[in-house]
């Protein structure tokens, strides 16, 4: 009997204690917003593009095209790296391909329907894509 009504009570206090937990879970924070620049290209890109951005990730070998050398962004740009491109190639929703399909993930897509879809979800994209774009500008070479 004792035993059962302190369960109870731990049984109500866990009940207290959710909602709260998960408000606070969810708060402003995205679910990649503790992810650095780096974390997120190991993540997401490293497969295709290679850790170093070479072009040279296990996934490159099966695709039908070669996967660019994200390192030379700036050089062949006449040495200025190309955010806006850059941001936009990532992305991908403004980008229609003149020839043929893009073989690359429609990241901007992929990554607002994982979180959810809404206003806040597309806030954490331009976060993510501002990160990642900062990231290859510091791997240029
Ligand atoms: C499935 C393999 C794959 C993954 C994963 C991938 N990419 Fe790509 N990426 C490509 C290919 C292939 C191209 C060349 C364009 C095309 O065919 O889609 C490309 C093109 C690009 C370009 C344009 C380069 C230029 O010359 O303008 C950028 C920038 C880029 N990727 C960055 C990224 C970033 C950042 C990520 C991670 C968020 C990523 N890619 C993930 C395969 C991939």
């Amino acid at each position: 009997m004792m035993r059962a009504a302190a369960l109870a009570v731990m049984a109500a206090l866990a009940g207290l204690a959710g909602p709260h937990a998960l408000a606070e879970a969810s708060a402003p924070a995205g679910r990649f917003d503790g992810y650095s620049g780096r974390q997120l290209y190991e993540r997401f890109c490293a497969s295709c593009h290679g850790s170093s951005g070479l072009g040279d990730g296990p996934v490159a070998g099966s695709l039908r095209v070669m996967v660019p050398d994200l390192t030379r962004l700036g050089r062949a740009n006449g040495g200025a790296f190309p955010a806006e491109r850059v941001r936009k190639a990532i992305d991908g929703r403004s980008v229609y391909p003149v020839h043929g399909t893009r073989y690359m993930p429609v990241w901007g897509q992929e990554l607002s329907v994982e979180q959810g879809g809404d206003q806040a979800a597309e806030a954490e994209v331009a976060r993510i894509t501002d990160k990642l774009v900062e990231y290859l500008r510091s791997i240029q070479q």
